[in-house]
């Protein structure tokens, strides 16, 4: 596996990997890489056959007083795994490559409708953050396929909807969230957590289900989303929102709405944790 850190080496090898007419997979990652990352991976692996991955904790998508310096950075080990995943090249640039005139004077990337309400609201600034670099990484790489988490639903409506404006020739993979034996949605977040809180993090997606099988058996779900605040709350966590929106586009539910997303978001100590489940509305 390659380790490239600057953008003429990376078009360099990316060039001849095209020129061979390789199908280019891309795994966009901000590192602290765990078995969620390893699944886009392979994801890509099975579609494409040149893996490229990137490392870069993007400070464009972190606003202040968020985690960006404390966020972990773990190269040596990410490419450890990356290398045994079957990864053919990891792009390691530093802040200074992909913004060289620094993120105040970077030319950005909105991406309007979809960003705003949920993570959008509570995080302003954060999924053009995403779309800038997102977009950025579609350039340098010009892979054929990119691979993205569903937990961060959100954010894959984001890039979905970058990709259509902005006429990008990429085809974005959505691979299903991977979750601990007790139900945790896998993320680099969760490490944030001691002992105490992760043994109560899983109460996140078990509200998640209840709330689900609640709306499936028909409760209103103004009551449902009611009662499923109330529960993290007395679980201890503080909770950004939990909504029910519409699965394409995360739009507004109507009466009309079959196929919806419920979606949660929720400090617990120090890490912010969210995580979402495909609903079957009833008629
Ligand atoms: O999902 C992430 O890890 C990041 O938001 C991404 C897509 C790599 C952009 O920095």
């Amino acid at each position: 596996m390659h380790t490239v850190t600057d953008i003429a080496t990376l078009r360099e090898r990316l060039g001849e990997a095209r020129r061979q007419g390789r199908r280019i997979g891309l795994v966009p990652t901000m590192g602290n890489l765990h078995d969620g990352h390893l699944a886009l991976v392979a994801a890509a692996r099975a579609r494409a056959d040149y893996v490229a991955a990137s490392i870069f904790v993007n400070p464009l998508q972190f606003g202040a007083g968020e985690d960006f310096t404390g966020y972990p950075r773990t190269l040596d080990e990410d490419r450890a795994r990356l290398e045994g995943a079957g990864c053919d090249l990891v792009f390691a640039p530093g802040h200074e490559t992909l913004y060289p005139q620094g993120t105040a004077a970077q030319t950005t990337v909105q991406v309007p409708g979809v960003s705003e309400g949920l993570c959008g609201a509570n995080r302003p600034g954060h999924f053009s953050g995403v779309a800038t670099v997102v977009s950025m990484l579609f350039n340098l790489f010009q892979p054929d396929l990119a691979c993205f988490g569903s937990k961060d639903f959100q954010q894959l409506a984001v890039i979905r909807k970058l990709v259509a404006d902005l006429h990008f020739p990429v085809e974005i993979v959505a691979v299903p969230i991977v979750r601990a034996a007790d139900g945790l949605a896998l993320s680099s977040r969760n490490g944030y957590l001691s002992a105490e809180q992760r043994a109560r993090a899983p109460r996140l997606y078990a509200t998640l289900c209840d709330v689900r099988a609640a709306l499936e058996q028909g409760t209103a779900s103004d009551e449902a989303l009611r009662r499923g605040l109330a529960r993290l709350v007395e679980d201890g966590f503080k909770p950004d929102y939990l909504a029910l929106r519409r699965h394409d586009d995360l739009g507004v539910v109507t009466d009309d709405t079959r196929e919806a997303v419920l979606l949660g978001a929720a400090h617990l100590g120090p890490a912010r944790l969210i995580d979402n489940l495909p609903v079957e509305l009833p008629r």
